[in-house]
């Protein structure tokens, strides 16, 4: 994701999340229902994916800024599997008010046993940088990717996908 050859890629499985009833095709419907499901703090359903945690030591979450926290689809993903002792890095696309507050909403809902990587804010601000920022951060992570390693389930690490990521 993020690149292609010559620039800097990582393998990874790519997930993406699918409400099982769709959102309202109107805007106006639209913003009003997820508004009320921010200040809920709503889970929805989400179409069935063939997602298997145990494969994964590395999860990267990827949200849109949805009234100031997680999209109501990520927030769902992330209350329905266990990612103890997982690394875990959170990429976040806003409209301008930023992701400091969609970040605490993930370290909130993740368990105390899983490692929290850090987040990239995406907002593309037309000067061209957006690309860079992104590879360098994914170049970092990579050269990170044995930090926790002893501290994990070398199960999880036996596997040959190691990175999965979801939007
Ligand atoms: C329902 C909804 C709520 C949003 N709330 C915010 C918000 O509180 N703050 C913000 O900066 N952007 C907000 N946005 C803008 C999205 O974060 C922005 O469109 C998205 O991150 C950019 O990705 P896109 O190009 O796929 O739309 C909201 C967008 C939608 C659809």
């Amino acid at each position: 994701m993020c690149g292609s050859p010559p620039f800097f890629f990582i393998e990874s499985d790519l997930f993406s999340l699918t409400p099982l009833l769709p959102y309202p095709k109107s805007y106006g419907r639209l913003l009003k229902e997820t508004r009320k499901e921010a200040e809920e703090k709503k889970v929805i359903d989400l179409a069935p994916m063939d997602f298997k945690p145990d494969q994964y030591a590395r999860v990267l979450l990827g949200t849109p800024n949805w009234w100031g926290g997680l999209s109501t689809p990520v927030r769902s993903f992330i209350r329905q599997y266990d990612f103890g002792s997982k690394e875990i890095a959170l990429f976040a696309t806003h409209g301008g008010s930023g992701i400091k507050s969609v970040e605490e909403e993930t370290i909130s809902l993740l368990p105390l046993t899983s490692h929290f990587l850090g987040t990239l804010s995406i907002f593309d601000d037309g000067e061209g940088r957006l690309e860079k920022r992104c590879q360098e951060w994914l170049e970092k992570l990579e050269k990170e990717k044995d930090k926790y390693k002893k501290n994990t389930d070398n199960r999880i690490y036996g596997g040959s996908n190691i990175n999965a990521a979801a939007l």
